[in-house]
């Protein structure tokens, strides 16, 4: 079975084949536009993506050496994301599937997150832990088959990637943040600063990360030295420190809480190397699996894969092509 995967929820106009579980061509092309604005612009990026669907989807085609008269479905994101730009690639996967006669599936883009590691270990067995960090969500998910999640916890406020966007904003180190972090805390001394961890020592698995962001803008305001060098290093190494701490310790809890030992971390945090190297470490008794570094952030792979999975197990889901900005997997 051969599938199109289209994906433009947020500001990655992207494509991707595959065929048979098999990723035969993954195209992204980043809106470089958002990062004068320091974030991303909705209307810039429904407009962007308008532009760079129709190439994008052709490149894919022809890096899988392929007509699109091969293709045996196509699969899109309906949610959760921009409204206007999910719009925007629904529109277009519509149509295109329609002028092929072929059908199309609409795909919850944190399912396909989550799914993205079954590309990179095709041999992970349910039941695992989910530890989904993007820019939107901070959740701890059971998956114990195709359809079948159970939310442990997630975040009161700011998502974990939004936390590193803001925190990036704030240290004037550009978007997006989690990269332009990662990068400077490199040589920095992650134990510089004490940044607050909110229910570090609480038995929920809940997160929050507006205390934290606010607390890095008054450590910032109250500096009286210049924010360069090993200085801004140190900050940087250590909001990290604050960010990566407590999602591992969560993940321990809901480890040592349901008694599965093996974890999957999705979405675009799950690229921070800070992140998988204290994973090491601190879940030592545990198989912690990532996918490869370029399906962590938004690509069309992870719904193209997904897409065939849903055809394959004839499952409801897929059948929906509604647009949900706020849709989610447990309802
Ligand atoms: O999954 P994703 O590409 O888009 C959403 O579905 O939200 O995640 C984007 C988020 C951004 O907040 C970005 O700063 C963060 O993932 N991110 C990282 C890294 N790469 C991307 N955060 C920390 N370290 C990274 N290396
Ligand atoms: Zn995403």
């Amino acid at each position: 079975m051969t599938i199109l995967g289209i994906e433009t929820s947020c500001d990655e106009t992207a494509a991707a084949v595959c065929r048979n579980g098999t990723i035969l061509s993954s195209l992204i092309s980043s809106q470089e536009i958002h990062s004068k604005y320091g974030g991303v612009v909705p209307e810039i990026a429904s407009r962007e993506h308008d532009k760079l669907l129709t190439w994008t989807v052709q490149q894919a085609l022809e890096q899988a050496d392929l007509q699109k008269e091969d293709l045996d479905a196509a699969a899109v994101t309906r949610g959760p994301g921009l409204m206007g730009a999910l719009l925007t690639g629904v529109s277009f996967a519509r149509g295109f599937a329609q002028g092929l006669g072929i059908p199309c599936l609409g795909i919850n883009h944190i399912e396909a997150h989550i799914y993205a590691n079954f590309i990179t270990y095709p041999e992970l067995k349910y039941p695992f832990l989910c530890l989904l960090v993007s820019g939107g969500h901070t959740q701890i998910w059971e998956v114990r088959g195709l359809g079948k999640y159970d939310l442990l916890g997630e975040t009161r406020d700011d998502a974990a990637g939004e936390a590193f966007d803001k925190g990036a904003r704030i240290l004037g180190l550009g978007y997006p943040g989690g990269p332009a972090i990662e990068k400077k805390a490199r040589g920095g001394n992650p134990n510089a600063v004490q940044f607050p961890q909110a229910f570090l020592r609480s038995d929920t698995i809940e997160f929050s990360f507006s205390g934290l962001k606010t607390a890095l803008l008054y450590h910032v305001k109250g500096m009286d030295r210049k924010m360069t060098g090993k200085v801004l290093a140190d900050i940087a190494a250590s909001y990290q420190e604050a960010i990566t701490g407590v999602l591992l310790s969560k993940l321990k809890q809901s480890v040592d809480r349901t008694g599965i030992k093996t974890a999957v971390v999705a979405g675009g945090v799950a690229a921070n190397t800070r992140l998988r190297a204290r994973a090491r470490e601190m879940l030592r008794n545990c198989d912690i699996v990532y996918p490869e570094t370029r399906l962590c952030t938004d690509n069309a792979a992870m719904i193209a894969f997904l897409g065939e999975k849903h055809l394959l197990e004839k499952s409801k889901e897929g059948t929906d092509l509604s647009v949900v900005p706020n849709l989610r997997l447990d309802r």
